[in-house]
């Protein structure tokens, strides 16, 4: 069976790290798939909400450590530099499901994920100091952003695990649910996005993440969206529903 499934339904494409033997290390082949599913997620108008989840009680334990002995990445075009240009650039919203151990780009991934739930028993960890490495996916700017420089900086110099309650406290779990309850929850908020206006949501995620701190510069880059979207199809239907007392529909 693939060590990454990919399992599209109701508008949200499920992806499912499968190599629970290893705890879901991420092999350069794993990556690849990743990089090709988000790549192709984004052109399809039928996937509306990415979910990332994990088999076997792990979610990841980051990058595998025999590929990176073996076969250490050379350049940009190799899979997991693909990978992460995917998900740090993909229009859609990105959800991940956390239950165990989510290590390294397990932990760093998250920072591109729009929401992220996690299970009790989640356990995070940057140990890339302690592999003699620096952090990736622009967690060294992302992470200090969200969560503050001293936090950020006790958890990529110590590379220490930390809790799901921990992860919540800071701000980069949205909420933490019992492990038999988190895949359902997740699925849910899911489900609950796939049924907006794909545009407008896409739109939303595109300009929380652009933000750059500038006031005047957002109001101008919120307000041309702002007047197509006044103008679009999908504000139709949404306010036509509103009048018409009807559940609106977005195609
Ligand atoms: N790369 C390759 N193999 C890995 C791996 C990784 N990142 N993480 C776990 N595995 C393998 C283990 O070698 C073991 O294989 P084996 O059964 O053939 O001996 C199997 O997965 C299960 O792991 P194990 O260590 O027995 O599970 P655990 O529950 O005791 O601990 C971890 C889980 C994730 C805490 C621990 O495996 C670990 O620290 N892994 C390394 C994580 C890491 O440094 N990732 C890179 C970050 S940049």
């Amino acid at each position: 069976m693939s060590e990454i499934l990919t399992t599209p339904a109701d508008g949200i494409l499920t992806i499912t790290f499968n190599r629970p033997d290893k705890k879901n290390a991420l092999t350069s082949a794993m990556y690849a798939s990743l990089a090709d599913a988000l790549e192709k997620a984004d052109t399809e108008s039928d996937v509306r909400v990415i979910l990332f989840t994990g088999n076997g009680g792990a979610f990841t334990a980051g990058n595998d450590l025999q590929d990176f002995l073996n076969n250490p990445p050379a350049g940009e075009e190799t899979p997991v530099f693909r990978f992460l240009r995917a998900i740090s650039t993909i229009s859609k919203p990105m959800i991940a499901a956390v239950s165990g151990v989510a290590v390294g780009v397990g932990t760093t991934m998250l920072l591109h994920c729009d929401l992220v739930y996690a299970a009790e028993n989640a356990k995070f960890s940057l140990p890339f100091v302690n592999l003699a490495l620096v952090p990736e996916a622009a967690s060294s700017l992302l992470l200090p952003r969200m969560i503050g420089h001293h936090r950020a900086s006790e958890l990529l110099l110590l590379g220490e695990p930390f809790t799901a309650a921990t992860a919540k406290e800071y701000g980069i779990v949205n909420a933490v649910h019992a492990e038999d309850r988190l895949l359902d929850e997740a699925m849910q908020v899911a489900r609950k996005i796939a049924a907006k206006p794909p545009t407008a949501v896409r739109l939303t995620k595109q300009l929380l993440r652009q933000s750059k701190g500038d006031v005047a510069g957002q109001m101008a880059a919120e307000g041309v969206h702002f007047r197509a979207q006044l103008k679009s199809a999908e504000a139709r239907e949404a306010m036509t529903a509103f009048f018409e007392k009807r559940p609106p529909k977005f195609s």
